[in-house]
């Protein structure tokens, strides 16, 4: 079953949602890149921990340090095989000095699928798919907004050693939280007080972003989310896929993408 043209369109190989445009994707790749930026990099519900609008700035792991950050932005796509590389154009041009921060984070992708399944129940400018086998096959198809989990993953992954990249994993943060902040800390050249640090985890923290409005777009209109039906801040779990994928989705879905995870530079944590 194709995604209905009503609420995505491809552009340079990309899905994007009807809320956006391609003359608005265009425009973004003529964004100019300052050597303070830092940006946010994730594949859908991965985590990517905090909201970001005009009007409001939520980003627990960050709060202490947003005095000093001038502009942050997260991204969601990825690399894709044709000539022009979704992102603002001057990150492509590696002969240009701008020392970018980025901070990549990834989450098992079943994880990934349930989380995606239920915010595509709530978000109303998301096509609602009642039967998560469907979805299922166009995850794994990457007919999904931000396109295949794989080749974004694997794109930036493979960019390692192109760009200044921080690699996160959600599991490593919900294990242990206090060293990622620590890590994210390092990696910005930020030194924080151990209070500092202390409130950043604790602010960070499921049960606390669960409870911020904020966090959870409580004013986003009910023509965008319907809050009866879902939240964002869900379940915030590692191998919550367990509870909704019976073992034959399971296996299809092994089957269809374990081949692949097997050539990433990672180790997937599934359970813990
Ligand atoms: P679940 O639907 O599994 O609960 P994103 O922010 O990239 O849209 O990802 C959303 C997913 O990340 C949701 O997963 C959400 O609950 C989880 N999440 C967001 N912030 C979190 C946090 N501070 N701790 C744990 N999980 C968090």
């Amino acid at each position: 079953m194709e995604p209905s043209k009503e609420f995505m369109f491809k552009y340079k190989g990309f899905y994007f949602g009807v809320n956006t445009s391609a003359e608005h994707v265009a425009s973004l790749e003529n964004f100019e890149i300052k050597d303070s930026d830092i940006f946010i990099a994730t594949y859908p519900k991965s985590g990517k921990n905090g909201t970001v609008s005009k009007e409001e700035i939520n980003l627990p792991l960050f709060n202490h340090l947003i005095q000093t950050i001038e502009r942050y932005f997260f991204f969601l796509c990825g690399f894709n095989s044709e000539p022009l590389n979704l992102k603002p154009c001057n990150i492509s041009d590696i002969s240009v000095p701008v020392v970018l921060q980025i901070i990549y984070v990834t989450r098992n992708p079943k994880d990934v699928l349930v989380s995606y399944y239920h915010f595509s129940k709530f978000i109303t400018t998301l096509e609602e798919v009642p039967d998560f086998n469907i979805f299922m096959e166009r995850f794994l198809a990457g007919k999904v907004l931000a396109s295949s989990w794989f080749d974004h993953v694997a794109g930036w992954y493979g960019h390692a050693e192109d760009f200044n990249i921080l690699f996160l994993t959600y599991e490593d943060m919900k294990k242990d939280l206090r060293s990622a902040v620590l890590k994210i800390c390092n990696f910005l050249g930020k030194k924080l007080s151990e209070e500092e640090i202390e409130s950043v985890v604790r602010q960070a923290t499921f049960e606390n972003m669960k409870k911020d409005p904020r966090a959870n777009y409580e004013n986003l209109p009910d023509d965008i989310a319907d809050k009866s039906k879902g939240r964002f801040l869900r379940k915030g779990t590692v191998g919550d896929w367990k509870n909704m994928m019976t073992v034959a989705q399971s296996e299809r879905f092994d089957e269809a993408l374990n081949e692949k995870i097997k050539t990433l530079p990672i180790k997937i944590t599934w359970d813990m």
